[in-house]
C-alpha cells in the first residue's frame, strides 16, 4: 500500500439525459447518455496513511458525516469489503458542491483512480467503470477527458468532439444544496410519471442522432438535440408524482431569452439543465462577447466559462 495518492476528475455536463436505473444494484442506466468532460471545476482528492485507526474524511477541508459513510462504502470495493482503517480522505471541490454542477460526478470519478492507484489494485478502465457508477451514476462519465458516450449496459467510451472552439456558460442561477436529491428524483420519475417510458425511447433516438451530428460536425444540431433533450427530461421530473421542480421561473426567462435569442440570430447558444436551477449555455468561441453584453443587458447571474477538460481523470503526485 501506499503512503500518499492524489487523482483530480473533471466535473461533466450531459448534453444527452441519464435520467432513471434500469438496474438500480448495478447503476444501469434505461438510456445511453452523452458528456462533455468541462476544465472549469474539479475535484482532488488525496488518500493517505493515518496514523489513528479511524477512517476520517474531510470535504473541502471540514469533516462531512454524510459523505464519510458514502466514501467508506465505495471504498470497499477496493479493500475485498473490509472497512478502511488508518487512512484519511481529503476531498477539494473548486466548484459549489450540490449545486447541479456534478460535484458528485468528479468526487466519485477522482475517488475510484485515487483508491485505484492508492490499494494498488489494477482495476482496468473497464472495471473502474463499474465501480465508479456505484458512487453515483453520471461519476462514470467523468472519467473520460472531452465527449464522452454511457452505454446501457454500463461501458463508456470516447467519442470524437469536432468542435475544439465550444465554450459552455455557466449561469448559476442559485447555489444552495437542492432539496431533493437526483438519485431519489430519477427513481420517483420511473415509477410515477406517466411517460417516462417516451422519454427513455425519445433518448435512445436523441443519442443515436446526436452522435450522427457529431460525424456530419452540425453544431445546429448538437446544440438543438441537446436543449430538447435537457428540457424533455424536466418535463418528466415535472409530472412525477409528487411533482419535482427543479428550474425556478428565473431559469425558465433564461432559457427562453436565450431561445429568442438564437432564433433572431443574435448568437448560436443551446441551453441544458440538470438537477437544479443553472442553466449552462453551449456556444462558440465566435459568440462569447456578444452573449456576454446580452447576459449584462438581461441581468443574468455572472457568467462562468468553461472550456472542454481534456485530461480526465488521473493520479496527479507521479
Ligand atoms: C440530471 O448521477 O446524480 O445530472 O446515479 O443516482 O447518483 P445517481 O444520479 P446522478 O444523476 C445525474 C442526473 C443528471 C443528468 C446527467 O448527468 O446525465
Amino acid at each position: 500500500m501506499r503512503k500518499q495518492s492524489t487523482a483530480r476528475a473533471p466535473i461533466n455536463i450531459a448534453l444527452i439525459k441519464y435520467w432513471g436505473k434500469r438496474d438500480e444494484q448495478l447503476v444501469l442506466p434505461y438510456n445511453p447518455s452523452i458528456s462533455l468532460s468541462l476544465d472549469v471545476f474539479e475535484t482532488k482528492t488525496t488518500m493517505m496513511d493515518s496514523p489513528n485507526e479511524a477512517f476520517t474524511f474531510h470535504l473541502n477541508g471540514q469533516p462531512n458525516e454524510a459523505m464519510k459513510q458514502k466514501v467508506s462504502r465505495f471504498l470497499q470495493h477496493f479493500t475485498k469489503g473490509v472497512y478502511p482503517t488508518h487512512l484519511h480522505v481529503e476531498t477539494f471541490n473548486s466548484g459549489p458542491t450540490a449545486a447541479g454542477l456534478a460535484s458528485s460526478a468528479s468526487g466519485f470519478a477522482a475517488l475510484a483512480v485515487c483508491a485505484n492507484h492508492y490499494y494498488q489494485t489494477g482495476f482496468t478502465l473497464e472495471e473502474l467503470a463499474s465501480i465508479t457508477r456505484l458512487g453515483s451514476g453520471s461519476a462514470i462519465r467523468s472519467l473520460l477527458p472531452g465527449c464522452v458516450l454511457w452505454n446501457t449496459n454500463g461501458t463508456i467510451e470516447s467519442l470524437p468532439f469536432p468542435f475544439p472552439e465550444v465554450y459552455m456558460a455557466i449561469l448559476v442561477v442559485n447555489a444552495f444544496e437542492k432539496k431533493i436529491g437526483s438519485t431519489e428524483a430519477m427513481k420517483s420519475s420511473v415509477h410515477t410519471c406517466p411517460h417516462y417510458l417516451d422519454f427513455v425511447k425519445q433518448s435512445h433516438q436523441d443519442a443515436v442522432m446526436f452522435q450522427q451530428a457529431l460525424m456530419n460536425r452540425d453544431l445546429q444540431a448538437v446544440g438543438l438535440l441537446a436543449e430538447q433533450n435537457a428540457l424533455a427530461m424536466h418535463q418528466v421530473i415535472n409530472s412525477s408524482i409528487p411533482p419535482v421542480h427543479y428550474l425556478t421561473e428565473e431559469s425558465y426567462r433564461i432559457i427562453h431569452l436565450i431561445q429568442e435569442a438564437r432564433n433572431s440570430k443574435l448568437f448560436e447558444g443551446y441551453c441544458t439543465m440538470d438537477a437544479g436551477p443553472n442553466v449552462k449555455v453551449l456556444m462558440t468561441v465566435q459568440d462569447k462577447s456578444k452573449f456576454e453584453e446580452f447576459a449584462k443587458t438581461h441581468h443574468f447571474p455572472a457568467v462562468l466559462w468553461s472550456g472542454i477538460d481534456h485530461v480526465g481523470a488521473v493520479i496527479v503526485n507521479e
